[in-house]
């Protein structure tokens, strides 16, 4: 499989900067500038990278077609390459490759817009990540995520559904919030959303993801292994058993990719490579369709599904990524023998919003009104999804009182990106801080629905008026830690 993406690693060295007068030549400026989105400081970071592993990475990075020419200038210098990464996967750079003779095959000279050495404290002797491709744009995606204007402004619809209140015959303490799918006992109808592996914080987060995970008793979902399947040195940031051995743990792939370089054997080795419990396949046309370089064809795909499901040893759960899946699509999917859907719908996390924040324009346009309201997925899913199919409600929930919610409305369990992000970028306690915070929401809504355990929670649901709504989507979970 060609590498779309990857991570180069490289110890900081004084170096002759061969690549820094040339920086700073303004004609290179300008076309850095075009990649850095600012002038580019004048200097380069030198990086040598060891045999191997990091010396492979480089001569991927370099074999892929992301390299951009700069062909000689007039003034006497020399040709080079550019190729875009990101530093630490935080800063936007590019490395120089200048074509000169004797030029050494195991450095490279990283420019950015100001100078790495001062940003990240680096001195002679440390280590430095990259990423490139699509690795260097999970890096950017969340960072995009966090932006306050990539999330839904339009609500998930619980707001429109209220838990039915009863006379609590039973004590607190005994309440029961655990609930098993797929085989596992989670303490708690939760678990973490897909979200990445293969920039270079990647591993950093699902770690702590992780960690918090097995210590709550709540499921995980990897984010895609695409990157895992094109380099196996990637695999180590989706390994999470080491950290999370007994949790309720999903792969995750896209439905799209089918089409393309997915086949039968990777989905089984995505699975099995991180003892996964299943497999999650994300549909995201609409998010296919805004990206930029997004796979199109999507013709086929329900069949070719059902295909799979058809001997695959694993459960195979389809899920979205934050538009909602339709009544219609799910009529589709209904009958392809997967074993579950999450509806992963609108009000949460918003793909053209997080376009926009990476391109740079308005978050505001006319295609945020499409995409189904979580609320509305669920209901749809739960009608039409055929019985003993699991259905896992996610798409903007931000607290226990909405998991109750959803669990009243059918769901198996409920499924969060955003906030478990948000934390994991602190540290596990902090997201363990979080899940309590989450459960404590859960116990005291249940305990005034008046349900003792999970089964009794379903059905305490009712459709509000409008009068009852509130006039603000409800609040996030703040951690208590
Ligand atoms: C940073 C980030 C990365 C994501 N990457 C993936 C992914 O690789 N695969 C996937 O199926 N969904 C991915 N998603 C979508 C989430 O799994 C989820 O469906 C969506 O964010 C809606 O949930 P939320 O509103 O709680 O964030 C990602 C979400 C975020 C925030």
């Amino acid at each position: 499989m060609k590498r779309s993406g990857g991570r180069l690693r490289g110890t900081v060295v004084s170096g002759r900067q061969e690549a820094a007068g040339f920086v700073s030549m303004p004609w290179v400026a300008a076309r850095l500038a075009l990649s850095l989105g600012a002038e580019p400081f004048p200097g380069t970071l030198n990086l040598r990278l060891e045999p191997g592993e990091p010396l492979d990475a480089w001569l991927a990075l370099r074999a892929s077609s992301l390299g951009v020419e700069l062909p000689a200038g007039e003034d006497g210098f020399c040709a080079a390459t550019l190729y875009p990464v990101m530093v630490e996967g935080e800063e936007p750079g590019v490395v120089v490759l200048p074509h000169v003779e004797g030029y050494p095959e195991d450095v490279v000279e990283v420019v950015a817009r100001s100078s790495l050495r001062d940003r990240f404290g680096l001195r002679d002797g440390t280590t430095v990540a990259m990423s490139w491709g699509s690795a260097a744009m999970k890096d950017r995606q969340l960072d995009a995520c966090l932006h306050a204007a990539a999330e839904s402004t339009r609500g998930n619809g619980l707001s429109s559904y209220g838990l039915v209140g009863d006379l609590p015959d039973f004590d607190l303490a005994a309440l029961d919030t655990s609930t098993h799918v797929f085989g596992r006992r989670l303490a708690m109808p939760l678990f973490v959303s897909s979200m990445t592996g293969g920039g270079v914080r990647s591993g950093e987060i699902n770690r702590r993801l992780a960690e918090a995970a097995q210590a709550t008793g709540i499921g995980m979902a990897v984010g895609s292994q695409r990157l895992m399947l094109e380099d196996p040195a990637l695999a180590a940031d989706f390994r999470v058993r080491r950290w999370a051995p007994d949790i309720l743990l999903f792969a995750d792939l896209g439905l799209v990719h089918l089409n393309y370089w997915l086949t039968r054997d990777r989905c089984l080795r995505a699975v099995e490579e991180i003892e996964a419990d299943a497999l999650m396949l994300y549909i995201n046309p609409l998010h296919e369709a805004l990206q930029a370089r997004g796979d199109l064809d999507f013709s086929g795909l329900v069949e070719k599904l059902a295909a799979l499901c058809d001997d695959f040893p694993y459960p195979i759960v389809v899920k979205e990524v934050g538009s909602g899946l339709s009544r219609a699509a799910l009529l589709r999917i209904a009958g392809s023998g997967v074993a579950g859907v999450d509806v992963a719908g609108r009000g949460g996390t918003d793909w053209g919003r997080v376009e926009a924040v990476l391109a740079g324009r308005s978050p505001v346009g006319p295609l945020e009104e499409l995409g189904v309201a979580t609320a509305d997925s669920l209901v749809a899913a739960v009608e039409v999804m055929p019985a003993g199919a699991v259905v896992l409600a996610s798409g903007g929930l931000r607290n226990g009182v909405e998991v109750a919610k959803a669990v009243a409305l059918g769901a198996g369990a409920a499924g969060m990106a955003l906030p478990f992000l948000r934390w994991a970028l602190e540290s596990t306690e902090q997201v363990i801080g979080g899940v309590r915070q989450i459960e404590r929401e859960l116990r005291v809504a249940m305990w005034y629905a008046g349900a003792a355990d999970v089964s009794a929670l379903r059905g305490r649901i009712r459709a509000v008026s409008p009068r009852e709504r509130p006039a603000r989507r409800s609040s996030p979970t703040a951690p208590g830690v």
